[in-house]
């Protein structure tokens, strides 16, 4: 038998129901918030990603799935949603259409990354962005707006850590100071460190290796290099949130494991998850655009990991599920009956009901036991007694009351009959 990839699972039929479920309440609370649907091909250059997310990041690195087409192309499939909407973005020139352009995208994601709990190689997400406006008031509300759709799905005891990682004009003299520091601690950093410290230092910041974050508490903080355009955009972010009554911790270590982000960065933690606790992150990226080659462009957004919301949802404690019963179930006996369920369900099913007849050659019990395992709420018995009299045996499944209905009525019975038995 051949097998599925480790790390990226499949969905199955009893599953798929929560996903769906999920995303239905993102894209209502989107739309509402003023989003727009975008979708994106599930694989793009791998120069766009190279030069979006950062030729130093871990993504980049070591967990891209990149190939070369039989064009002799190199190509990657998508490791998150925010490179490939902004080349978008600047492609169809959506600029043209809005100054703040609100866009999101639900899909799946793809990272070589070792699979454990809560870290897959294709993992979905929700990626919402609002690209054009540099104003605070865009931060605090794409925050709001994540927070929201965190309570709308019903969890619980999230966290937000937020912080500010500066700009071009001041994340230099920061990162000066923290090489210095780091250099200063080099013996005792992890091998991965070593490698950080030539190539993205600041990610050393969120190492999960004990001795390398006990250094990073003690490393110099970002805010005492803030420049005053940087230091007054958290402020003003910062009172916002607080006028909106959305709690935050602000964590100087939160630097993000993306290159592009610039000012704002935020996460959202559930810290029962374990090791991978991060439900959501996100930031604001003002070079991104401009880094692959479009004029400056402000911009925030988040992705949510689908796989961590249903995580946590599952861990809460809730009403065990009580399947209820819907639809109609045509049991027939001969084929000339056959003919004419066929015929009945299909019309039942263009009226907006679930109705189902027997496709295995099932005996009338075994139908009718049939009915009962997939929770049909009726059923409906047309042998060929019940044909030749143009009459159908119409059940109750719950009650187990019968009777007998002419067959030019059943459709209408059935679809007057109350709604709450097919919900
Ligand atoms: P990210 O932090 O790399 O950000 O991913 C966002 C979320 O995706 C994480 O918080 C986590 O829930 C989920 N996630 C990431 N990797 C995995 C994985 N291997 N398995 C399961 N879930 C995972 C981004 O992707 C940015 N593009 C977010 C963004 C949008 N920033 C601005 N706009």
């Amino acid at each position: 038998m051949i097998k599925g990839i480790k790390g990226a699972p499949d969905v199955l039929p009893e599953d798929s129901g929560k996903w769906q479920a999920l995303e239905a309440v993102a894209r209502d609370l989107l739309e509402r918030y003023g989003y727009a649907e975008i979708r994106t091909p599930v694989f793009e250059r791998t120069e766009l990603f190279v030069r979006g997310i950062g030729e130093g990041t871990d993504i980049v690195e070591k967990e891209m799935y990149t190939f070369e087409d039989r064009g002799g192309e190199s190509l990657t499939l998508r490791p998150e949603a925010t490179a490939s909407l902004m080349r978008a973005y600047m492609e169809h020139n959506l600029s043209a259409k809005s100054s703040l352009v609100k866009v999101y995208l639900i899909g799946p994601m793809f990272r070589h990354e070792r699979p454990q709990s809560g870290r897959f190689r294709q993992f979905h997400q929700v990626d919402v962005e609002a690209v054009g406006s540099p104003g605070p008031a865009v931060d605090a509300e794409v925050v709001a707006l994540l927070h929201h759709l965190l309570e709308a799905w019903g969890l619980k005891g999230i966290q937000l850590h937020l912080n500010s990682i500066g700009d071009p004009n001041c994340r230099p003299a920061y990162r000066q100071a923290f090489v210095a520091y780091a250099e200063a601690h080099r013996s005792a950093l992890c091998p991965d460190c070593h490698v950080r410290l030539e190539k993205n230092p600041l990610r050393i910041l969120d190492c999960k290796v004990p001795t390398c974050q006990q250094i990073a508490r003690g490393a110099p903080t970002i805010s005492a290099y803030l420049c005053g355009p940087c230091r007054e955009h958290f402020a003003a972010v910062r009172s916002l949130l607080d006028g909106l009554k959305i709690e935050h911790t602000v964590n100087e270590r939160l630097v993000r494991g993306l290159d592009y982000y610039t000012r704002t960065t935020f996460e959202f933690l559930n810290p029962t998850l374990g090791a991978q606790n991060a439900v959501a992150g996100g930031g604001r990226y003002d070079g991104l655009v401009e880094e692959i080659g479009g004029p400056p462009t402000p911009a925030i957004g988040f992705a949510i990991g689908e796989e961590r919301i249903l995580a946590s949802l599952a861990a809460l404690p809730g009403p065990a599920e009580s399947p209820t019963c819907t639809g109609v179930y045509v049991a027939t006996a001969g084929s000339e009956a056959f003919l004419v369920a066929m015929d009945l369900v299909q019309t039942l099913r263009r009226r907006g009901l679930r109705a189902a007849v027997d496709l295995e050659g099932r005996s009338l019990k075994g139908q009718m036991r049939q009915a009962n395992k997939d929770r049909y709420r009726y059923s409906v018995i047309l042998g060929s007694d019940e044909l030749a009299r143009d009459q159908v045996t119409l059940k109750d499944m719950l009650s187990g009351e019968q009777h007998a209905v002419p067959l030019g009525e059943v459709v209408d019975r059935l679809t007057r009959l109350p709604e709450r038995d097919y919900a």
